[in-house]
């Protein structure tokens, strides 16, 4: 495996931080790893990736020493730099809980839910707001959405805009390791894009996986591989570049327990998140702001 470089900086408020902080020997295309079936209610399925996509290998171990000083690196921990996790306070957990989504088996039956129940959605947005506003910076943030993933899915982003209308669940292909972004956004200014929050809202931890890499040292690593000059790396192809150059260099997987939180940069590094072993629907919550701790 590849060495840690220093990136993206990771900090935990949790007690138990980096215990639940593990890293692997790097990335497969998705063809030569044997994918997990999703048994969920009626579905039975083996998961569909895109051709290109990449997936952790499953050599999980604990980090050493001098990796978690790589990780935990000691620069200004700004929006584009830095992964945080952390837990939410016990008024807002209560008010979750008041929601009664966890047992829930799809997207459509949560959202179902959460209109039925106005009073403590409003409740629940207030005190979303108290909690976030210091974290912010002074900058706006805006709820994203409430996203639902099936469970024991080895990595759950979805682009399901370049799906046929009327597809079917077991015909969505996931994207693998890969970056946020949108056409605004250029290798050189993603870093000026903000971050996201993600609160797990499900029964059951999930998994958030990443490279510590900002997508700028990424293109610079692949630009060092590179022979021909008119190979044009773009936000759209820097994934699949970097993990056929650099399948050795290590992921990051952070467990994420009910109700705690993730604030990442996701337009400014490769990412996903995993359900693998789960047995219930993940429901996570996103806010996208420029948010520290
Ligand atoms: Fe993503």
């Amino acid at each position: 495996m590849l060495k840690l470089k220093k990136g993206i900086g990771l900090y935990s408020s949790l007690q138990d931080g980096f215990d639940r902080v593990y890293i692997n020997s790097g990335t497969l295309p998705y063809k030569e790893q044997e994918l997990q079936p999703i048994k969920f209610g009626n579905w039975d399925f083996v998961p569909l990736f895109h051709d290109k996509a990449y997936l952790p290998r499953h050599d999980w171990r604990a980090l050493a020493p001098i990796e978690l000083a790589q990780l935990n690196v000691n620069t200004r921990q700004q929006d584009y730099n830095s992964i945080f996790i952390g837990d939410t306070p016990a008024e807002l957990k209560q008010i979750f809980e008041e929601l009664e989504i966890t047992d829930l088996t799809s997207r459509e039956e949560v959202m179902a839910r959460i209109r039925e129940r106005g009073t403590i959605v409003k409740k629940m947005s207030d005190g979303l707001q108290n909690f976030l506003f210091p974290k912010a910076n002074n900058k706006p943030f805006k709820f994203n959405c409430i996203a639902a993933n099936l469970p024991n899915l080895e990595l759950v982003a979805c682009d399901i805009s370049k799906l046929h209308p009327g597809f079917t669940v077991p015909e969505r292909k996931y994207e693998g390791l890969h970056n946020d972004g949108t056409k605004f956004m250029k290798i050189h200014t993603v870093h000026k894009a903000g971050n996201r929050i993600t609160i797990n809202l499900g029964k059951q931890s999930r998994f958030f996986y990443f490279i510590n890499l900002s997508l700028i040292q990424v293109f610079n690593m692949i630009k060092s591989k590179l022979t021909f000059e008119d190979e044009k790396i773009s936000i759209y192809n820097i994934a699949p570049y970097f993990f056929k150059y650099f399948p050795d260099y290590p992921v990051i997987k952070i467990i994420q327990k009910p109700y705690e939180y993730y604030i990442a940069p996701t337009d400014n590094c490769f990412h996903d998140g995993s359900t693998l072993g789960n047995t219930s629907l993940d429901i996570n919550m996103v806010y996208f702001g420029s948010f520290t701790c």
